[in-house]
Formats: C-alpha cells, structure tokens, sequence
C-alpha cells in the first residue's frame, strides 16, 4: 500500500475516533441508579439540562473506546479500528471469501472505515453491511434471556441513531455507495434472511446477550474458514460474554480467542 493510502487511514481512523478534537467532547450522559438519582436527573432534563459525566484523559479513553462520544462517528477506539484494519487486510491477503458486516451499527462508523478499506485496496466485489433496528437496543427479556435482566439499554435515546443520520455520516467520509447495504429490523427478524452467501469479517456489536446470540446464531454459519469473527463487548458487558461463551461452547469452537483491548476480543475461525 502506498505512504498516500496509509497517511488517508491513519487520519481516517483519527477522525472518526474524534481522537483530534477529543478534549472538546463532554462527558457521556449520566445513567441514574435509584429513585433519587433518576428523580434528580429527570428533574434537570425538564429544565432543559443534560447530566453528564466528567471526562478526563481523553486521548487514553479514545485509543480503548471507552466511552460514549459526543460527536465522534464510532464509540470504539484506535486500537479497535486497528484490529478491523488488520482482520480485513488478512484477509485481502489471504482471499477469504464474503462481505463484511457490523451488527450493532450506531452512528456507523465503524462501516465508514470497513468501506474505505475497500476503496484503498480496489476490492470491487465484497460488501459492507450495516445492521442495526437504528431505533436502538431492544427491551431485554429476561424469561428468554434471564443474563439481559435489567439491562435497561432500551430507554437510551444517545444509543438510538436513524438510518438517515448514518447514511448522512457515510455522506460526509464520501464513503455511501453501492458497496454498503442497510439491514434495517431487529437481528432476530433480519439476520435470518440477510441474503448473503459468505462472510469474512462479522463484527458483533449489539451489547446484549439477547444481541449476541442472534448475530452469531445466525452468521457464524456463513463464515469462511480463515474469516473471522470481532466481539466488541466481551469483557465489559457480562451478558455479551456469556452469550460468546455459550455459543462456542453450543458450536464446540476451540479456536483462540485473542484480546484487542479492555472491552474487546476477536478469534479467526479456523474450523
Ligand atoms: C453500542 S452500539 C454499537 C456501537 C458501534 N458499533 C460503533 O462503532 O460505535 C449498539 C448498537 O446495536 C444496536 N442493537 C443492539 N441490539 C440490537 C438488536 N437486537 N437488533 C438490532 N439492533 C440492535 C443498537 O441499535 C445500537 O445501534
């Protein structure tokens, strides 16, 4: 790849992390706890002000993704792009067959930098899908699901993003062409009939067990030997981890799981 390729991905990466202008993001909006808490917070919303949280070291919080950006386009951090950026040029090299997807999309980001890599590398015949109910997480539940109990994630507006605002985002990187394909729904209605024969990269970013489950139920199969396969929430949402375990375990997967940073984990598959 040419210096002029490689300086456009570093700086892509920079951009859509907020990595440059990261000290002029406030904090994520607080999530209260207990009746008072949430009493306090409403109280303030009703007025028209926004609790959010202090946010300190800002470049180390945006290298790990670890946080809720106010403006940037992905909430994962430099070393998760360099992770997606490293699994895709693996596998340009190797010629695994099949598209590439990210379920759990949010301000789309993530898909901006799958579809750059494309460009820069001329690939022609693969795809970025970009799943997502772009209305946010679902209401857990916890008879089917009892490791979603409580996880509230639902009532979240910041984790709610429309299919126009992502397009909108993909607009501003000139990145929304026919490489990128929109799966509108909940995972459990979409996923089982996303019309695609192979992939290469899934890129399991939903948070909930529920989530999880669905993404890997319904894609792992569609899997080519050699792709492989990203959990973003695996050490920092339990639910997320359990579901991981559980399927490998359900599917006897042996191969490697490797850590990208605190939150996050990847594994090719190789069987
Ligand atoms: C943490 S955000 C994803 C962050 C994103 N990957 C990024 O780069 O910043 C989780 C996303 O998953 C979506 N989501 C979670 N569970 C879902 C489900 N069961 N069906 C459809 N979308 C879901 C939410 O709407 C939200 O956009």
């Amino acid at each position: 790849m040419t210096d002029t390729k490689r300086l456009y991905l570093e700086l892509l990466k920079k951009s859509l992390t907020n990595f440059l202008y990261a000290e002029y993001e406030k904090g994520p909006p607080f999530i209260p706890k207990g009746i008072i808490k949430k009493l306090i917070t409403n109280f303030f919303a009703s007025k028209g002000f926004s609790v959010v949280y202090n946010k300190k070291d800002y470049k180390r919080i945006r290298i790990n993704g670890q946080d809720w950006p106010e403006f940037a386009p992905t909430m994962v951090g430099l070393k998760r792009l360099d992770n997606i950026q490293y699994c895709i040029e693996d596998i340009l090299k190797n010629d695994i067959k099949g598209d590439f997807i990210e379920a759990g999309v949010w301000r789309g980001g993530v898909g901006i930098f799958m579809n750059a890599l494309l460009k820069v590398n001329d690939v022609t015949d693969r795809l970025v899908w970009m799943a997502d109910s772009f209305e946010g997480l679902p209401t857990p539940d916890g008879k089917e699901y009892p490791e979603d109990t409580g996880l509230d994630l639902h009532t979240i507006k910041f984790l709610s993003v429309s299919i126009e605002q992502v397009k909108e985002n993909f607009k501003k990187y000139d990145l929304l062409n026919n490489k990128v394909r929109f799966l509108k729904g909940w995972f459990k209605d979409t996923l089982p009939k996303i019309p695609v024969k192979k992939l290469a990269l899934v890129r399991c970013d939903g948070d909930m067990y529920e989530s999880t489950m669905d993404i890997l139920v319904n894609l792992y199969p569609k899997l080519s030997l050699g792709g492989y396969v990203i959990v973003d929430d695996y050490w920092s949402m339990t639910a997320c981890r359990r579901a991981t375990r559980d399927f490998r375990k359900q599917k006897n997967i042996k191969d490697k799981i490797m850590r990208i940073d605190e939150s996050s984990v990847f594994w090719q598959r190789l069987a």
